[in-house]
């Protein structure tokens, strides 16, 4: 990272840091409604380089798409710009308007979290570059600011209204662990992922999602109407958090048919995440497999966020003998497929994926494996 950066912009790199991408094992679409999530770190991650200016110019270039781009700080405008300078542009935006002393710099991405496929590639640029341009300018933000600062950067300058998740477990996963998170008191529980002779795989479609494409917002709006119905029975409801599956289940007849079934997701989902991690703390990875299955079938058919090539994957991955459970992970619509298997079933997986899926034109599918990695960090600062 030094040599590339010293090589780029002639001159010295100040400091180092670097962010996790995620993968979600249980709790989908669980965050914006106050509910839990249980997400790993991945060992994909983003690093990033920079060093101040003494202009008010920034300049950033990503290694793997080999571009660079440069804008006036007070003057990145969406338009004029590609999608991926959205997250370094917004998260220096917003540390300018909270008050903090930055000025122009240069900056230096490497990542081999896959973009664009449901592991949160954009969070991991968010948290690492936070802590980088943090550094330079001599700050260090209490971990939750630092988690809402990126994830407003990723509402008003990427154009997604994302939840807390992905955020909160780049920057504060423990390598080892599966991360519960409550998302409505942020309580973190640490849950020790001792897997034996399983491992988790990801598989990755080859179809690239759009989130800001508008689906994930009609998606809570969708829940706010069912939060309006269950609030009407009971004025402490807040969020979907605040009612129970079987809640759902007596009133489904007389709810409109969208946001009822939303719900009914939403809600077992949350249930279903708390018994994952119950069940991974007692290391029973059968039960754990069979819930994130369900998992999968609530958002293909209560919450439609999935797709064909989502369904063939988890249809094709979980007849392969040892496998204990797959689903789509993140936002939906493509991205990835998570699966806990037996370690000697990887190659089976393997074979099954390359006989029996049908990928998008020239997007093969993809598999990785990931072990839970660990939240993010400053890896060298020469700051005064
Ligand atoms: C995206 C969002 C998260 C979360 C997931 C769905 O990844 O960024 O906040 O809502 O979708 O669980």
């Amino acid at each position: 990272m030094r040599d590339s950066f010293a090589d780029r912009f002639r001159q010295r790199c100040r400091v180092i840091a670097r962010a996790p991408g995620r993968v979600n094992l249980i709790g989908e679409h669980t965050d914006y409604n106050d509910g839990f999530v249980l997400p790993i770190a991945t060992e994909q991650e983003t690093w990033v380089a920079a060093a101040p200016r003494d202009d008010q110019t920034v300049r950033v270039y990503s290694t793997e798409l080999d571009d660079q781009q440069t804008w006036p700080i007070d003057d990145w405008q969406a338009a004029d710009f590609p999608h991926w300078t959205a997250y370094v542009a917004g998260v220096a935006a917003l540390l300018r308007l909270r008050g903090t002393r930055l000025g122009g710099f240069d900056l230096l991405i490497r990542s081999d979290v896959p973009p664009g496929g449901g592991l949160s590639s954009s969070a991991a640029l968010e948290i690492a570059t936070a802590l980088a341009l943090t550094d330079i300018a001599d700050i260090s933000l209490e971990p939750n600011e630092l988690i809402d600062l990126c994830r407003k950067a990723e509402h008003d300058y990427a154009g997604v209204p994302c939840g807390l998740m992905d955020q909160s477990v780049s920057l504060a996963a423990r390598s080892g662990t599966a991360f519960l998170l409550d998302c409505r008191s942020r309580e973190i529980r640490y849950i020790p992922c001792d897997l034996g002779d399983h491992v988790f795989v990801i598989i990755d479609t080859g179809v690239r999602h759009e989130l800001a494409g508008g689906e994930y917002a009609r998606r809570q709006q969708e829940c706010r109407q069912a939060v309006d119905y269950f609030r009407r029975l009971d004025p402490q409801v807040r969020a979907l958090r605040d009612v129970s599956f079987d809640a759902v289940r007596s009133h489904i007849k007389q709810m409109d048919p969208l946001p009822a079934s939303r719900a009914k997701h939403v809600t077992s989902e949350n249930e279903r995440t708390l018994a994952a991690a119950e069940a991974l703390r007692a290391g029973d990875l059968s039960r754990f497999g069979r819930l994130m299955t369900e998992s999968h079938r609530s958002l293909r058919d209560d919450y439609q966020v999935s797709c064909r090539e989502l369904d063939q994957i988890v249809r094709i991955v979980t007849a392969v003998e040892g496998v204990r459970g797959a689903r789509m992970t993140g936002g939906g619509f493509g991205g990835c497929v998570v699966a806990l298997t037996r370690e000697t079933s990887v190659p089976w997986i393997e074979h099954a994926i390359v006989h029996q899926y049908q990928p998008p034109p020239n997007r093969p599918a993809k598999l990785l494996r990931t072990h839970p990695g660990r939240g993010a960090s400053i890896e060298f600062s020469q700051s005064t």
